[in-house]
């Protein structure tokens, strides 16, 4: 059965708290947390799957989400929602969390792993669509297009000026990449398109990168201190929580431009808007933010700033295409098959 949760997102079933083990009547249930775009849980429903679809844009509530995941075999989870020991506690028949994203700084998957909770993420599939956003922001913050946008739809624009908007230069100068994996790469090898030199921090070497885009690993505060554009791509965790704090802007160059399409904390905001006003970075362009969808104060009054709404892998095809992986890896898992992209492994015997 099919249930579409479109109206009332409190509508879920609840699981009857004298169960210990979801419901044993063969039947294998899947919650899905929000709206998905195409194919939607089409694949879920080939396949034979009980979907508890609440198909309401935006995270559910706590309570909606341990509701939800009540009497579940499988999740399909956005970013917003914390998978953590509660909620596995909560979800007794649980085996798998397909999780709408690449990164998986929202999920425990140590306490996952210990339930045996198989948990599986979407990357390639959004690698290029991300590395494309990046690149826009930093286009954008250079070249000061939302300043110009508007100044055009103002009315206030009169005339060619040659002291109009000047921006930076992009071409020839140097892009330092934190965190050289696919996305990181993905973004290193556009940058061949403009002379760049790259640069790169990254746990280890990457050979492939540097023999394909000449890219030279160095220290994080010579990375910093020698870019001209700084685009973050490390993963979230313990290591990289505040990796770019006051005392890191400050090893930045008074004309370099920050760029985050990874996740908002990596990044001390506070300490990004002190940079910012104070002309110790010359502009920053966000898609991601420490405290979503909350920003830090001051954030949204600077003008050299470009800010998006965390839509790094907002294409179509991206987008698509990680719902597939999504729900191919729910289906593979429930059938007692191996999964797709797994972050963990199946507990032995
Ligand atoms: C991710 O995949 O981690 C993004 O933040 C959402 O696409």
């Amino acid at each position: 059965m099919v249930t579409e949760q479109g109206q009332d997102p409190h509508a879920h079933r609840r699981a009857d708290p004298a169960r210990d083990g979801g419901c044993d009547d063969g039947v294998l249930r899947v919650f899905v947390t929000t709206n998905l775009p195409d194919p939607g849980i089409g694949p879920l429903v080939a396949a034979g799957l009980d979907v508890d679809h609440r198909a309401v844009d935006g995270p559910p509530s706590r309570d909606e989400l341990l509701a939800g995941v009540a009497e579940a075999d499988g999740l399909i989870c956005m970013l917003t929602e914390r998978v953590d020991e509660d909620l596995l506690a909560a979800a007794p028949a649980l085996k798998v969390v397909a999780n709408y994203a690449v990164g998986f700084d929202n999920v425990d998957l140590d306490a996952a792993t210990r339930r045996g909770v198989i948990v599986t993420t979407t990357p390639d599939v959004l690698t290029e669509a991300t590395a494309e956003l990046a690149w826009t922001l930093l286009l954008a913050t250079a070249r000061r297009v939302v300043e110009g946008d508007a100044l055009v739809r103002s009315g206030r624009w009169t005339t060619f000026s040659p002291t109009t908007l000047l921006g930076a230069p992009v071409a020839g100068r140097t892009l330092g990449i934190v965190g050289l994996g696919a996305i990181g790469a993905a973004v290193a090898r556009r940058a061949r398109g403009f002379d760049m030199q790259v640069l790169y921090t990254n746990r280890g070497t990457n050979p492939v990168a540097e023999a394909e885009l000449g890219a030279t690993r160095v220290e994080l505060t010579e990375l910093l201190r020698r870019s001209d554009f700084v685009s973050i791509h490390a993963p979230l965790n313990d290591d990289s929580r505040h990796l770019i704090d006051a005392d890191a802007l400050a090893h930045m160059r008074p004309t370099a431009i920050l760029v985050n399409t990874g996740r908002g904390p990596v990044v001390d905001e506070d300490a990004l808007v002190a940079a910012l006003r104070s002309g110790a970075i010359a502009g920053a362009g966000l898609d991601v933010y420490e405290r979503e969808p909350t920003l830090a104060d001051g954030l949204a009054e600077l003008s050299n700033v470009v800010l998006l709404p965390h839509i790094g892998s907002a294409t179509t095809d991206a987008r698509g295409a990680m719902v597939q992986l999504c729900c191919e890896n729910v289906i593979e898992v429930l059938a007692g098959r191996p999964a797709i992209t797994p972050r963990n492994a199946p507990p032995a015997g």
